[in-house]
């Protein structure tokens, strides 16, 4: 099974009239087969020592989703009885078989076309997934419970993604390019997805593929499947100290198959969580339906503040035209203290596109909401008000630890157009990356 590199690249080579014969696009191939041949180049063991690393040194079958060109999958046949790959591109599929037949391992190697969304493989069929670099293309409660279909009870699923990291290294080298537009939707992209995590992101940015390990971990558990590892595997090199490009974990599903409710409430009652603690991160995970669910069902036991204020929560982030009386409700609920008060207040507002009084709450709750400086700076931002900048220099200050801060700053000083402050402000944030200062999202 060890492969050397030239073998590999050579077996990655496209037949002669492939396109034609195949149907495939030219262009899409040659990508294909250049994006296989950097992989390749550098022969199989890497990905094999990541896979014993992850813990997927062996097993029975495996599945690769967003297999692309085949490495990992390569690299995973000496451990499995059976690797199957799965790919929205014919190109890299048509590669993948191809690399397989012409190996000589095509009875254990097999890749199909299809989509991550809606796997076309029975329930419980594989023992292990993995899936590299492509989650944070797709819808990721979907996929996720799709994963946790595919896989058998005791099974695990290892996923890798680009994090924050990588988004800071791209709009500091879209900066150094003069490509101001692409740093700022990099810059967007992460912030949209800090500010999503506060439970209403969808109205703040529109591009939310921005997710952490956390947000990860809830859709998982929301599937019945439990974080166990965050290895750490890196297939580009670390940009700056605590700042990986990318990360990854690994999720176990249970030895016996749950239902969604037993999952639920034995997450709810095992890890002896607050209810009110427990609804924000569904919330904040993105799950506000299975949030209210939960909360109007009678699931969990709440008192009655804590279950306005989470209706209301759950009312804003699910609906367009949030319920008037719930949001009431949830307001008076709150009125004990002024801090949540002004905070939910400036959700309402943020939800409903009044950014000047979102603002005006946002800065009333920020002495004991630490989310709530960041909104008024991204209600700031998005009215490209230069105030902004102001607020993510201050939150430089207050949460010198957090990757918002920076990301912030840099979106606010690209947003002044004003080059010698851009340069200032990339300067000012290289050296706190650097210094490893960063460490939050
Ligand atoms: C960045 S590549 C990663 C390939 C490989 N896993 C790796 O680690 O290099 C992303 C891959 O995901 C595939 N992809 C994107 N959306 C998909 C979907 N909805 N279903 C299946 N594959 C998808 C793309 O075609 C592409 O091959």
């Amino acid at each position: 099974m060890d492969f050397g590199a030239e073998a590999l690249i050579e077996a990655y080579r496209p037949e002669p009239g492939a396109c034609a014969s195949h149907g495939l696009s030219q262009e899409r191939l040659a990508f294909c087969v250049e994006y296989g041949g950097r992989f390749f180049s550098r022969g199989l063991a890497h990905y094999r020592q990541a896979m014993s690393a992850i813990g997927f040194g062996s097993g029975e079958r495996l599945l690769d989703i967003g297999c692309g060109t085949a490495h990992w999958m390569l690299a995973a046949l000496e451990g499995y009885r059976s690797v199957t790959g799965l790919d929205s591109k014919k190109e890299a599929v048509y590669l993948a078989n191809r690399a397989a037949d012409t190996l000589g391992v095509s009875d254990r190697m097999r890749a199909v076309v299809g989509s991550a969304h809606g796997l076309p493989f029975p329930d419980g069929h594989f023992d292990r997934v993995i899936s590299h670099g492509v989650f944070h293309f797709l819808d990721p409660e979907l996929a996720m419970s799709e994963v946790a279909r595919v896989l058998r009870p005791g099974g695990a699923f290892y996923c890798g993604v680009p994090g924050p990291g990588s988004r800071i290294v791209l709009s500091l080298a879209a900066i150094a390019a003069e490509d101001l537009d692409s740093a700022e939707a990099q810059l967007r992209k992460f912030l949209g997805g800090a500010v999503r995590r506060t439970g209403l992101a969808t109205r703040v940015f529109s591009d939310m593929r921005s997710l952490q390990v956390q947000d990860y971990a809830s859709f998982g558990a929301a599937n019945g499947l439990m974080l166990t590892a965050t290895p750490g595997v890196q297939d580009v090199e670390e940009a700056f100290p605590n700042l990986p490009w990318s990360f990854d974990f690994v999720l176990k599903a249970p030895a016996k198959a749950a239902t969604r409710r037993e999952i639920l409430q034995a997450r709810f009652h095992g890890i002896g969580e607050e209810p009110e603690a427990f609804l924000r991160r569904l919330l904040r995970a993105c799950l506000p339906r299975l949030a209210c669910e939960a909360v109007v069902g009678d699931w969990l036991t709440l008192e009655a503040a804590g279950r306005a204020r989470l209706l209301g929560l759950c009312e804003l982030a699910m609906n367009e035209e949030p319920d008037g009386r719930v949001l009431d409700e949830a307001a008076a609920a709150m009125a004990g203290d002024a801090a949540d008060h002004a905070y939910f207040q400036g959700l309402r507002a943020l939800a409903a596109g009044q950014l000047g009084e979102a603002l005006a709450n946002f800065r009333r709750a920020a002495k004991s909401h630490e989310d709530a400086l960041p909104l008024a700076g991204s209600c700031l931002l998005r009215r490209r008000d230069s105030r902004a900048l102001d607020v993510f220099r201050g939150l430089l200050g207050r949460q010198p630890d957090r990757v918002w801060s920076v990301a912030g700053f840099l979106l606010a000083a690209l947003n002044t157009g004003d080059r010698r402050l851009i340069r200032k402000a990339v300067r000012m944030t290289t050296e706190r990356l650097e210094s490893g200062i960063v460490t939050r999202c």
